[in-house]
């Protein structure tokens, strides 16, 4: 995190992207801003931090004036405009310090994570707001985008969600039936989400054109953006359809605008392979790793022969095939790695019990 005070100060970095210059549009769409009372529009993490359902249950700090929070009234479909049966409205949280001279958006990724609690951290001086020290004389900025958080979100049906496989497709049934749960789990979204039309209008040219229009109800011209993962994704749309309003963009771990599907998922099997390597670097080191005394190279080659038994039946009490294990095995070194129970899983296999290859539903 610190990176990302050294990279604003030093550098300003954009990644390519191959999408045709379009001009931005000049007009503001009658869109309307409104302050509003923090203390009524709580986002969830706040909420689940201090355990409170409305902000004046006894026991929270007061609410420094730095703190300020907002609604912005646009239009749903930027095509036409802005009415009765053709507006939404967006929720943001800033930390305004005071005779701030820039604007500096912060958008977490995801797509789609809740992002104005980032401004109450810096408000209350949480510690997940270290990652901002350096910048804070700057508008601090976190909007939830459309259909997100505070702004519209998206209604979908947790009952169709767990219907998607969880295994990827192999054969053109089970891919058919991926289609059909997919399909499903889509519509849910389209039947239960409002206002009406709301899904075709999340796109992310439509939030970059949302920042744009808050930028100018904020009378700056110009904003810094601090953008993670799908966060950069929307910062190049941005730079690409309004360059003349890019100040200082710091991306972090970028998905470029320019990635093809192949080579995300070739990156991402690198990766992968990389961290069965670290598993097994991580082994000897660790007294109790079951494959201690058989030396480097013991894991990769456990892993190896744990998807073997697994491709050929080994596991079928507990219905656990190679898919399967490969997705339970990756997601116990995936962002923060258990290397000991990655281990401990596959020793365990090879003894016959798959139950820590058992996805967590
Ligand atoms: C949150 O508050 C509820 C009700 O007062 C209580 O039962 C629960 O234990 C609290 N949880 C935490 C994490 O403090
Ligand atoms: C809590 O906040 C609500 C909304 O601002 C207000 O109507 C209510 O009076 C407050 N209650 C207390 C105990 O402060
Ligand atoms: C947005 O739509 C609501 C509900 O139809 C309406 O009350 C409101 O005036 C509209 N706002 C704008 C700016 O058009
Ligand atoms: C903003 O600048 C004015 C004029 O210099 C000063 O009086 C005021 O205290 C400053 N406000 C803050 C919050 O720093
Ligand atoms: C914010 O937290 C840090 C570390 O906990 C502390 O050193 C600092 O004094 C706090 N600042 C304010 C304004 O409370
Ligand atoms: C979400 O969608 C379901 C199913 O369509 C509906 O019953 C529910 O009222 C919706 N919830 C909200 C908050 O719109
Ligand atoms: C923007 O500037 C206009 C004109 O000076 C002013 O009326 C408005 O309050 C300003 N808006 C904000 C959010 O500061
Ligand atoms: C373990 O083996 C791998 C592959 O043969 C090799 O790249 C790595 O350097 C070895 N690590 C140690 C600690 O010997
Ligand atoms: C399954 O594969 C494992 C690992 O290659 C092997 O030891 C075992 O004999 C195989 N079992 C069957 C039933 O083929
Ligand atoms: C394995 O799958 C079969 C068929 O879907 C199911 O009947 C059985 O309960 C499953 N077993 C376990 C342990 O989940
Ligand atoms: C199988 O592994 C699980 C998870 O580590 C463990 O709780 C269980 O006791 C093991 N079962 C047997 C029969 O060893």
């Amino acid at each position: 995190m610190l990176l990302f005070t050294t990279l604003l100060t030093l550098a300003t970095s954009i990644v390519a992207f191959p999408v045709p210059y379009r001009p931005p549009f000049t007009s503001n769409f009658g869109a309307q801003l409104e302050w509003i009372d923090c203390s009524v529009n709580v986002p969830a993490p706040v909420q689940q931090q201090f355990n409170v359902t409305t902000w004046n249950a006894s026991g929270l700090p007061p609410l420094p004036s730095t703190l300020a929070c907002g609604h912005l009234t646009v239009p749903l479909d930027y095509s036409a405009p802005i009415s009765d049966t053709n507006n939404i409205t967006l929720g943001f949280a800033m930390h305004r310090p005071g005779n701030a001279t820039q604007l500096l958006n912060f958008n977490p990724g995801g797509p789609g994570l809740e992002a104005a609690s980032f401004a109450w951290g810096i408000a209350l001086n949480s510690s997940s707001s270290a990652m901002f020290d350096g910048v804070l004389d700057q508008d601090f900025l976190a909007v939830d985008v459309r259909g997100v958080g505070q702004s519209n979100p998206l209604n979908c049906s947790l009952v169709a969600a767990a219907e998607i496989p969880i295994a990827l497709p192999t054969d053109q049934a089970s891919f058919s039936a991926y289609q059909t749960s997919v399909a499903t789990f889509a519509q849910s979204c389209i039947t239960g989400s409002s206002p009406p039309g709301i899904v075709q209008h999340v796109g992310t040219e439509e939030v970059a054109q949302d920042w744009n229009t808050l930028m100018n109800a904020l009378n700056y011209t110009k904003m810094n953006f601090l953008g993670v993962s799908y966060g950069t994704f929307q910062a190049a749309e941005y730079a690409s359809r309004f360059p003349e309003s890019v100040g200082n963009f710091v991306l972090d771990a970028v998905l470029s605008h320019a990635t093809v599907d192949q080579i995300a998922v070739a990156d991402q099997i690198t990766a992968v392979n990389r961290l069965v390597l670290r598993a097994d670097d991580f082994c000897q080191s660790d007294p109790s790793c079951p494959f201690k005394d058989q030396g480097n190279g013991s894991v990769p080659e456990a892993f190896t022969k744990v998807i073997q038994m697994a491709e050929n039946g080994s596991f079928s009490d507990l219905n656990v095939t190679a898919t399967l294990a490969k997705f339970a095995l990756y997601y116990t070194v995936n962002s923060s790695p258990d290397f000991p129970k990655f281990n401990l899983a596959l020793s365990q296999a090879l003894n016959g019990n798959a139950t820590l290859l058992v996805p967590d539903p």
